[in-house]
């Protein structure tokens, strides 16, 4: 086994999974103690200055105390320095495994392998035979292969777009996704028995969903935060220079802390939508901007000028939440059901409001 010292990792990995099983009285207990996480990631990225990143591998000083700690760990980054693959934060991982229920007998397909890790964990618990796990980047799949291998699991690994699923081992009574979706993939429903479970998180929450009946669906988001990697598609640039030519309107809600207040609801309202903010020298916001991939995008700024260009007013959006919404919404008040070819969320009170979760059918 390569790594450090395997009974140093070991004694670290035993308080690690003992402090993540008290917290939660979890039944992955052993599993977490169980499966060398250092294998996985041999090697993780620690944020230097503002847009900097420091490698930190296997040796170096804090590496096994960092790598047995409840920390997301970033494992990949683009060229623009954009991380794209990561060791998520294993208590929110175990609150997923929890939330995913899984059992002997079940079959498990998991959308983003990355390090392979929770990959172990499930092979761990179920078997190898239970468990199909796809990442959309083949130089990750060879890696986790490699890694789950050398850590004494054999799992079916394969590379490909997540959201179609994997037909050919379906079908699956457990289903995770590992990178952020918009809405549950339709391969996802297609491939789930019924009364399967699927744990996906979407937008900033995770949602937990029972599968009802072919292609039908009901669940709820969980109560934790969560902020995964979106699932990787083209990206779209804001409209900024577009925008200048915009005559402003007025809005009544303040830029000021209203996205990050209304970060999860407006993730489902807007799903998959970027935000952005501009400060003065002194540090102090001056405007946030947002854009989506249909190529709308608005600007607020703190003096209440809003623009907005493109097929929907995003501003608009963020006032009918404001105006639902006085404080932070709890994630769990939230409910989803799923139908063919419709995914609608409900806010739990009597005549709430409701979305629609778009982007399903389309892989
Ligand atoms: C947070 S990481 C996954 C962590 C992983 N489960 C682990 O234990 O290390 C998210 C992963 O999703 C993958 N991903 C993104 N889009 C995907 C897609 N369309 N299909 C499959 N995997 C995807 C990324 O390449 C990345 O490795």
């Amino acid at each position: 086994m390569t790594g450090p010292d395997s009974r140093v990792s070991a004694a670290l990995r035993r308080r690690f999974a003992g402090e993540l099983g008290a917290r939660f009285g979890s039944g992955w207990g052993d599993a977490f103690a169980a499966v060398p996480r250092h294998i996985f990631v041999p090697r993780f990225y620690a944020q230097a200055d503002e847009g900097s990143w420091r490698a930190v591998s296997c040796g170096d000083p804090g590496y096994l105390e960092t790598v047995y700690s409840n920390q997301a760990l970033t494992t990949q980054l683009d060229e623009q320095g954009i991380p794209t693959s990561s060791s998520s934060e294993p208590a929110l991982m175990l609150d997923m495994l929890d939330a995913l229920d899984a059992r002997e007998g079940d079959t498990v397909f998991e959308l983003g392998t990355g390090t392979g890790y929770n990959a172990a964990l499930l092979s761990h618990r179920l078997g190898d035979d239970s468990v199909t796990s796809v990442d959309v980047d083949p130089v990750l799949v060879e890696a986790a292969v490699h890694r789950l291998e050398e850590a004494g699991y054999r799992p079916f690994v394969t590379s490909g777009d997540g959201a179609r699923g994997w037909p050919q081992r379906a079908p699956y009574s457990r289903i995770i996704a590992t990178a952020a979706l918009r809405a549950l993939p339709a391969a996802f429903l297609a491939q789930a028995a019924t009364g399967a479970v699927i744990v996906a998180p979407i937008g900033y929450g995770v949602l937990r969903a029972t599968v009802t009946a072919p292609g039908h669906a009901t669940g709820r988001f969980l109560p934790t935060p969560a902020h995964f990697m979106p699932r990787r598609t083209p990206t779209v640039a804001p409209a900024f220079d577009a925008l200048r030519s915009v005559e402003p309107t007025d809005t009544k809600v303040a830029a000021g802390n209203v996205l990050d207040r209304l970060r999860f609801p407006l993730s489902i309202a807007l799903a998959g939508h970027n935000s952005c903010s501009w400060r003065d020298d002194d540090g102090e916001l001056t405007a946030v901007g947002l854009w989506t991939q249909e190529g709308s995008t608005a600007t607020a700024h703190v003096s209440g000028a809003v623009r907005q260009i493109g097929p929907r007013r995003l501003w608009d959006v963020v006032e009918d939440l404001a105006a639902v919404f006085d404080g932070v919404p709890l994630r769990d008040e939230f409910h989803v059901t799923i139908t063919p070819g419709r995914q609608t969320v409900s806010y739990s009170v009597s005549g709430g409001p409701s979305w629609e979760l778009l982007g399903g059918s389309t892989p």
